[in-house]
């Protein structure tokens, strides 16, 4: 993983201090609250319903062992003994004390990790697959590039006060995309041209929120050398022409929208001439230096494990966590493991102190010390044995950590909602934790298969619904809270966004319309057939027509 320089680590602890003398004046009363605003946001720090939250910056997911125990450490001392992690694979704290946040933030230098960027208006954290590097049919390990964004991104002076936030992913797999790479600003697809030159497709103006939008395809190639000239024209059309008067309209999805994708084209390409081949272009040098951080681990020639084999037959516990939680490694007898953070009972994302030290220890015994974050809101160990698995298993579920639902319907995506945040129009943990409950049957849930089930208590859509196969969203309906459902939403490389399937529900009606939803799946899915492929086969109306039915 990338290490800091001397030069980082000054950038790092100077900040630090400086954000100490900030607050330090906001508590003395020398800065209002208006002034304190912006260096707050400026270090990921919001205040939110009952306490500050701080989102900690995990740059594409990926965390040491040192880090995961350093979040633990600071879960346990400053906050209530748990942490969250988000959908953009960030850590969030909800429980810090105003005047322990630089306290914090001087911890977090330490094992090279900040806050900075992680909320306001300028570039956040990029993000990628949780496979990186390790999964196979990748085109080349997405993180480099990841990386190089991150440092350009980083203190870029011209776009720290862009109209709105502005987030980036990059994708390297052929089929796959795990990272929601065409609901983000800018979604990048690392391809090779037809002379075999590697570059990229920028896909630009998705987004979820108020106004959910798939990204669209502004340059079908562009090479690698020109990754941040392009990157900068993008920013610089954006920053002069993304709308500043209405927030809602700031995102540069509607600028896309507005101007048409040929005419954003247009502006971009004209800005990109004076930058192309510029200072901003990217030397083989460069390029080597950053791939110099993420060369594989010690692998070990591996034979393909038999005793697995046996293993997997013997035990159906066993081989139901297999079949849903590990993948395959490119490498000759290693496995990608997934460690969920989605048990019955607690809310999706959540982990909590001991969780993070008992996974920085499995990291060192199992996968070189490494972690990565997911988008879905779980973690990853991506470089264990075979030999290992069933050992690992086996820990991993003491820990709470290998329920067998990954990609399952209980593996939901779900935002604090109004629990925590003060914007939501609904709570959505509960909702989750009933679904949970409602659908615990683990055979049945196998049985159902792929399923994206996301949830959100308000329309800025944290939780995703709107790429849920189904969604659900928390609607305010005369100051009570009801939910509505939507369809047909994915995140993958077919991304499209849900439809809603007609008037809102009360919070108990839940469980039994997503059980109406599913009865419709499996009465009509073919052989083998995804929920979402059936829905997509057979459309809306059966769905709508069952759920709305008077009685049945
Ligand atoms: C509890 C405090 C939170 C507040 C007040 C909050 C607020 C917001 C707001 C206002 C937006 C919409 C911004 C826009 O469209 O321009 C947003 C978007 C988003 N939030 Fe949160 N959020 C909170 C927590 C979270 C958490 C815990 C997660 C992770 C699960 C999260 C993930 C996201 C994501 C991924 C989006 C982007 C949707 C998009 O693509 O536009 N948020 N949030
Ligand atoms: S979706 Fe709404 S309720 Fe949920 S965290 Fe975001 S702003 Fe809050």
């Amino acid at each position: 993983m990338y290490i800091y320089d001397e030069y980082d680590q000054k950038i790092v602890n100077e900040r630090v201090s400086q954000f100490r003398d900030q607050t330090q004046r906001y508590l003395d009363g020398k800065l209002t609250e208006e002034q304190f605003l912006p260096l707050r946001l400026q270090n990921g720090l919001y205040v939110q319903r009952y306490a500050p939250m701080l989102r900690v910056a995990v740059p594409y997911g990926l965390l040491s062992s040192e880090q995961a125990r350093k979040l633990g450490h600071i879960a346990r001392t400053y906050d209530k003994g748990y942490a969250h992690i988000s959908t953009r694979t960030n850590v969030q704290f909800n429980w810090p004390e105003l005047a322990a946040v630089p306290d914090i933030l001087a911890e977090l230098a330490s094992v090279q990790m900040h806050a900075i960027q992680t909320s306001g208006n300028c570039i956040r954290n990029t993000t990628t697959d949780q496979f990186a590097g390790v999964v196979p049919n990748e085109l080349v390990d997405p993180r480099p590039y990841c990386e190089i964004i991150r440092q350009w991104s980083t203190f870029h002076p011209e776009f720290a006060f862009l109209p709105r936030k502005f987030k980036i992913a990059v994708n390297s797999h052929e089929s796959d995309d795990r990272a929601a790479t065409l609901l983000h600003d800018i979604g990048i697809k690392i391809v090779r041209n037809e002379q075999g030159e590697l570059g990229y497709a920028f896909y630009v103006g998705g987004g979820l929120g108020r106004t959910p939008i798939v990204a669209s395809l502004v340059k079908e190639f562009v090479a690698e050398k020109d990754l941040l000239t392009y990157l900068d024209a993008v920013l610089r059309v954006y920053n002069l022409h993304g709308r500043r008067d209405n927030k809602y309209k700031a995102r540069i999805k509607i600028l896309v929208k507005a101007l048409g994708v040929d005419a954003f084209r247009d502006k971009v390409d004209a800005e990109w001439q004076h930058l192309k081949g510029g200072p901003g272009t990217l030397t083989q040098e460069e390029l080597e230096r950053v791939k110099g951080h993420f060369t594989a681990p010690n692998y070990e020639t591996l034979d393909e494990n038999t005793e697995l084999q046996k293993q997997l037959s013997e035990n159906k516990a066993f081989a139901n966590w297999y079949n849903r939680n590990v993948n395959e490694h490119k490498v000759k007898g290693y496995a990608i493991v997934t460690l969920t953070l989605k048990k019955l009972g607690v809310p999706p994302g959540d982990i909590t102190d001991r969780q993070f030290d008992s996974v920085a220890d499995l990291a060192d015994k199992y996968s070189f010390g490494e972690i990565r974050n997911t988008h879905e809101q779980n973690m990853v160990l991506a470089d264990v044995k075979q030999d290992d698995l069933f050992e690992l298993w086996q820990q991993a579920k003491e820990l709470g950590f290998a329920t067998p639902n990954l990609g399952l319907l209980t593996d939901m995506i779900c935002c604090p909602g109004g629990d925590f945040c003060a914007l939501a129009n609904a709570k959505s943990i509960p909702v989750a934790e009933a679904l949970q409950a409602k659908f615990d049957d683990l055979d049945y849930l196998h049985d159902l298969g792929d399923l994206d089930l996301n949830i959100s208590g308000c329309m800025n859509a944290c939780g995703h619904h709107h790429i849920g196969h189904i969604g659900i969203l928390g609607v305010d309906k005369k100051g009570e809270e009801f939910y509505q459902v939507s369809l047909g939403g994915s995140s993958g490389p077919d991304a499209s966004v849900g439809k809603i399937l007609g008037p809102s529900f009360a919070r108990e009606e839940m469980p039994d319309v997503i059980e109406k939803v599913l009865s419709v799946y499996v009465r009509n899915r073919i052989e083998g057939e995804r929920f979402i492929d059936t829905y997509r086969r057979i459309g809306h109306s059966p769905f709508k027509e069952f759920v709305y039915a008077k009685s049945h």
